[in-house]
Order: C-alpha cells, then sequence, then structure tokens
C-alpha cells in the first residue's frame, strides 16, 4: 500500500493516524499497568510487594513470585459471618514449590484463621488443596485435597462460608469443608473476632511439594496467580468497635437480620451432604481427624464430625 507522507497542511495523513492510534494503544495498555481494578480497589489493597501485581484490563489482578519476592494483599475491612469469594486460577506448568493461600484471619496471640492453601507441582502433576482451621490461636487441623478439575487451567470460585453454627469450605460452590460449632460439647468455636480477608503467594519448597522434595525451579519464574469476581458478602466491622460491639453488631436483631441467619442457612443441605460426601470420598487424600500417628487420641472434634460417616 502506498502511504501518504506525512503532511505539513494539519491533516492527519493515514500514516499519523496510524502512528497515533499505536500510540493511544500503547498509552492504554500502560494505564492498565498502573492502574488497578475498581472491584479489588474497593474490597483490597496490596500488603507487600505491590511492584508484582499485574491488572489486567478492570477485572483481573495477577500477582507473581520471583526470586526476589512474593505477594500479598487484604481486606480494608474486617468481617463477621458471611461469604467471601473470589476467582482465582493457579499458577500454570511448573508451580512446584509455590504456595498459593486464600484465607480469612483475625489478629494477635488467640486469633482464628480459616485457610485455603494451594500447594503447587511440578508441570502435569496434580496441584493439593490443603484447608485448615485456627482456633484461638491452635491450628492442626489440616486436610488435603486434590480437585476434579486442573485449577491452573481456568478461573473457579474458591469461598468461604462463615456462619456462627459452622465454617464452610466451598469450590466451585461445592462444599469441601464443614468445621461445626460444637460449643455444647465444651469445644471452642471461632465466632466472637472479626477477621480480614488475605491472599498471597510465596516460595514454600521446603514443604510445600512432596514433602519439601521438589524445589522451586526460578529458571520458570515468574510463578503467577490470577484473580477476579472478589466478593465479600459479610458484616463489616469499623475498627472503632470493641469486640463485643462488633457480636453485637454482627446479629441479627428486629430491626437487622442478615442473610446468613435464614434457619436452613446453618447447616449444608441435602444435597450439599451429598456433595461433600462425593468430595470425602473421591477426593480427600489427607484428613487430621484420622492420622493416628500424629493424634494418637481422635481430637474430640473429629468424634463429633457428622461427615465421617459415609451415607450409604
Ligand atoms: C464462579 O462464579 C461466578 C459468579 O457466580 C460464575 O459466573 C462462574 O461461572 C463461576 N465459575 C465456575 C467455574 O463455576
Ligand atoms: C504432586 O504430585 C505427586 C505425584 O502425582 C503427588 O503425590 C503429590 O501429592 C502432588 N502434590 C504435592 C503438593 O506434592
Amino acid at each position: 500500500m502506498n502511504l501518504p507522507m506525512a503532511s505539513s497542511n494539519g491533516v492527519i495523513s493515514v500514516r499519523n493516524f496510524w502512528v497515533l492510534m499505536g500510540l493511544c494503544f500503547a498509552l492504554s495498555s500502560m494505564a492498565g499497568m498502573v492502574q488497578s481494578t475498581p472491584k479489588f480497589d474497593e474490597l483490597f489493597q496490596p500488603t507487600f510487594a505491590s511492584d508484582h501485581f499485574i491488572y489486567e484490563g478492570d477485572d483481573v489482578l495477577k500477582m507473581k513470585l520471583d526470586y526476589t519476592s512474593g505477594a500479598g494483599f487484604q481486606s480494608k475491612s474486617k468481617y463477621m459471618f458471611g461469604k467471601v469469594t473470589v476467582q482465582i486460577k493457579l499458577v500454570e506448568g511448573d508451580s512446584a514449590g509455590t504456595v498459593t493461600a486464600f484465607y480469612m484471619s483475625s489478629d494477635g496471640p488467640t486469633h482464628n484463621e480459616f485457610d485455603f492453601e494451594f500447594l503447587g507441582n511440578s508441570t502435569g502433576e496434580p496441584y493439593v488443596v490443603q484447608t485448615n482451621v485456627y482456633v484461638n490461636g491452635v491450628g492442626n487441623r489440616e486436610q488435603r485435597l486434590n480437585l476434579w478439575f486442573d485449577p491452573s487451567k481456568d478461573f473457579h470460585n474458591y469461598s468461604i462460608y462463615w456462619h456462627p453454627r459452622q465454617v464452610v469450605f466451598l469450590v466451585d460452590d461445592t462444599p469441601v469443608r464443614v468445621h461445626s460449632n460444637l460449643e455444647h460439647i465444651g469445644i471452642p468455636f471461632p465466632k466472637d473476632q472479626a477477621m480480614g480477608v488475605y491472599s498471597s503467594i510465596w516460595n514454600a519448597d521446603d514443604w510445600a511439594t512432596q514433602g519439601g522434595r521438589v524445589k522451586t525451579d526460578w529458571s520458570h519464574a515468574p510463578f503467577i496467580a490470577s484473580y477476579k469476581g472478589f466478593q465479600i458478602d459479610a458484616c463489616e466491622c469499623p475498627a472503632t468497635l470493641a469486640a463485643s460491639d462488633n457480636v453485637k453488631k454482627c446479629s441479627s436483631s428486629n430491626e437487622k437480620k442478615y442473610w446468613w441467619d435464614e434457619p436452613t442457612l446453618g447447616e449444608l443441605n441435602l444435597h450439599q451432604n451429598h456433595q461433600l460426601i462425593w468430595v470425602r470420598a473421591n477426593h480427600m487424600i489427607y484428613d487430621y481427624c484420622s492420622d493416628t500417628a500424629r493424634f494418637p487420641a481422635t481430637p474430640l472434634e473429629c468424634q463429633h464430625h457428622r461427615h465421617q460417616l459415609k451415607l450409604n
């Protein structure tokens, strides 16, 4: 094609038009790199290494792990009860040695915490999802599962549903773990400390993959976890309120009823029960409740765990 040469009379030539278009495109993609996604900005902020954040369009956030650093974000507010969901697409290809975590946690030495930890693996080997629950500063309640899909190929929904009677971990709305309130038999349940929502990616090759035998191969860095669809549907707890006032604010009353206080939402429905039993039968690879080497006496909460039983 014969492009007209740059004109000097103020008319934009075809060639200059394309140069301008290229410039606009470059500027808008640069803007995309420095801006953030509106939903992420509304709810979250980076906790460290904001130079390891990549914003794509206005809905996808990527965090990268390289030899110099991982990255992390946290919610701007703290919450009690409700449901928190993010869509995550985990590190593709070789993710051995890396851990990507999505969790809720309160502060202090007697903190509570609900964890999803995604343990990377060598190319072609399956990711492992580890969940854990800390109550009053004590964890040691690990469960591990593999998934019924490859979590590095597409975005999937990971949710934590926190109810005064149960904590439920969900993958694409399928419950994969329930931690029930057993206060009636004297077991403490996390329901009086507001929690933040967190995520991070870091190098954990001392333990993550095949017990630490497979190390991070830095020649495959950067390792990138992608996020979108940030949703927090929970009771927000102002930092200025005392803990007991937050409990009061986040309990349903005559004036205000929270959606999770529907009587039916305090336990799994029949369909969800069947889903959980299916997950436990087909995808669970470790459960602290049955680790007799670690816990010679079965933890009391495990003895009362309804989903240990397989229904016929
Ligand atoms: C995740 O949730 C969103 C919003 O509800 C939905 O559009 C999407 O299909 C879900 N993704 C999967 C893999 O289920
Ligand atoms: C990695 O793959 C190996 C072999 O398939 C498997 O035994 C292991 O559980 C996988 N996950 C982790 C985190 O090691």
